[in-house]
This record gives structure tokens, sequence and C-alpha cells, in this order.
């Protein structure tokens, strides 16, 4: 049955080389994601070579511990190994169908970053963008084909989380919808249209969670506290928790785009901001980031 929205699937394009813009973490998980289920060449680019080694290490990190635990047969593995590669030339993206950005959470440099590759690529490419809250049609408002241009936003950690928001803006055409829908099945996640409204769905809902958090804190309830008072309501993981998991950075700019949308309804949290700036993990997570709240977290917040 067709998603509610989609278009025809027939008109999805083929997908034969992949380029990810951005090789920090989230570009690498789904990086990884896309060699190991489109079994096409990867290419990631990033600012200098030191962030795309970074990348190309996690990436590789990654396989082992799939090829260690037998989720990966030592075949597939290498064959995986061998479709990433990494360099800060973007000319390399010339022969990319598909495109995907997940650089810094700001429309100018996402702006500029899709200026730059637009006359590289071919003009049959289509070009995605993991924006988690911003306007993909003010994203693509610069562009030549803003028609080729959809939003393809995946959850942390991409390994797992079982959806994508595939954000159609007002310029998105089908063709374009068509083949991320295609490449999602393909990823073997479930995919929703979603407007290109702020937060689109699921931020929605996200901003709130964290931006009462955050507020309880700024009213000096401790983290800690508030970590554990939400632990018995069914989240699979408590606010900061998440946060630490997603980035205070992106949560910080997730928020910003929130209350600038609808002030009436979102929540400027002070402390968000300044541990955004800190920009540590700060839960005792037992995904294995931090240890114990870390000093940074009592330096910028009054627990
Ligand atoms: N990378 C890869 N795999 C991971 C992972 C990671 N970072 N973290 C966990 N996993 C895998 C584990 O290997 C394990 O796989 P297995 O069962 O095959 O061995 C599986 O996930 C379950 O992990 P755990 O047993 O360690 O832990 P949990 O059962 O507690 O689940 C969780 C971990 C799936 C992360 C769960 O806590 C969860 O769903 N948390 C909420 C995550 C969430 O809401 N993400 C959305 C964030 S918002 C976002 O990204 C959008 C952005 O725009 C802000």
């Amino acid at each position: 049955k067709r998603p509610a929205g989609a278009p025809d699937r027939d008109l999805a394009k083929p997908v034969r080389k992949v380029g990810v813009i951005g090789a920090g973490l989230m570009a690498s998980q789904f990086a990884l994601l896309f060699a190991r289920k489109l079994r096409v060449p990867v290419l990631i680019t990033d600012l200098d070579q030191a962030r795309v080694d970074k990348g190309l290490s996690y990436i590789g990190g990654e396989i082992d511990k799939m090829e260690q635990k037998g989720r990966l047969s030592s075949d597939d593995a290498n064959q995986v190994r061998a479709l990433v590669s990494g360099t800060t030339d973007k000319t390399l993206y010339a022969d990319c169908d598909w495109v995907i950005e997940a650089v810094f959470e700001e429309l100018s440099v996402k702006q500029q970053v899709f200026a730059e590759i637009e006359p590289i690529i071919s003009p049959e490419a289509v070009i995605a963008t993991n924006t988690s809250s911003l306007s993909v049609e003010q994203i693509g408002a610069q562009l030549t084909h803003p028609e080729r241009l959809v939003g393809f936003h995946f959850f942390n950690p991409v390994a797992v989380m079982p959806l994508i928001e595939v954000v159609k803006a007002p310029s998105t055409d089908d063709p374009t919808l068509a083949t991320a829908m295609a490449i999602a099945k393909k990823l073997g996640k479930s995919a929703v249209i979603t407007a290109d409204r702020p937060g689109f769905v699921v931020n929605r809902l996200l901003a709130k969670v964290m931006g009462e958090a955050a507020r309880a804190l700024d009213e000096g309830t401790p983290m800690p506290v508030v970590e554990r008072a939400l632990a018995p309501i069914g989240l699979p993981m408590g606010p900061f928790e998440l946060i630490d998991l997603v980035g205070w950075k992106v949560a910080a700019h997730v928020q910003d785009t929130m209350v600038s949308a609808f002030p009436e309804r979102f929540y400027a949290s002070e402390n968000l901001h300044r541990l955004a700036e800190v920009d540590e993990p700060l839960t005792k997570s037992k995904h294995g980031k931090v240890e114990d709240l870390s000093k940074a977290g009592k330096k910028a917040v009054v627990l």
C-alpha cells in the first residue's frame, strides 16, 4: 500500500552512488547505513581531512563491531568497508545520484553547501537535507532547481530508530519524493511524508519534552532529579540523556527554531543554551558516554 501522500513509486530515480556532506556523528551513521543497505559507493566530505578521517574511523569501528557480533559476514563487512570513502574534494560528487547533507544546523551554512555542490552534481541528481527543524523550502531558496530538494530526517541512533521523516517542500517534485521514499524503504525504515513546517512532526513533541525538562532545571530542580522523576513515565530514556544522545547544540537549535516559530508554545531555556556552549554529555548513561555528571555541567548549571 502506498504511504499517505506518496507519489507513484515508478517515478523513483536509480541511486548508484551516494554523497554525504558532513562527516559528523549523524552523517557517519547514515553513510554507513546507505553502504550497508543500498550496497552502492558512498562518498563523505567535510571541511578538512581530520573531520573526514574521524567520520571514516567511526564507520570502520561500527563495521568491525557488526562483524564481531556476527551481524555482518566478513565478506559483507569487507564489501561495506570498500564502499565508503572520504575526501575534502566535493567535485567527486559529480556522479552521485543522491546527495544528502548533515552539516551545522544553520540556514546560511546549509544554503552555502548546496550552492557549492549544485554546479558540480548532475541535473538529474536528487539532493536531501537531514535538517532537524529548519524550513526545507528556505534551505533550497537559492537553488537553481529547488524541485529536486527534499527533507530526509533521520533519528539518532540511526541504526536503530525505525522512522524517517520525508519532508515535502512546496517545490519538491514527485520524482524527488518518490526517490526519497524508495531509499527509505531500502534502508528498512518506515517513512512518513510531512509538511515543511518547523520541527516537522517528531521534533515538535521532542522540543516540548526537552523544553519542559530544561524549564524545570531553570526553576531550580536539579538535573538528576528531573531525569529520575521522568524515568517511570515510559520514555525509553530520560530527557537529558536524550539531549546527550542528539547533542546539546542540536537540541538548542531545535528549541530556537521552535521558539521563534511558535513563541507562545515553546520555552526558551537559558540553561539549555549555556549547556549547548559546553556541548558535552552530562548524564550518567548506560549507553557508555560518561561516568557521572560532568564538571562542565556543574559549572554551567546551578544543581
Ligand atoms: N548506535 C548503534 N546501535 C545502537 C546505539 C548506537 N548509538 N545505541 C543503541 N544501539 C543498539 C544496541 O546495539 C542494541 O542492539 P541489539 O539489540 O541488536 O544488540 C539496541 O540498539 C538496543 O540498545 P540497548 O539494549 O543498549 O538499549 P535500549 O534498549 O535502552 O535502547 C535506544 C537504546 C534504542 C537508544 C533507546 O534508549 C531509545 O529508543 N532511546 C530514545 C532515542 C530517541 O528518541 N531518539 C530520537 C532522538 S531525536 C533525533 O534524533 C532527531 C534530531 O533531529 C534531534
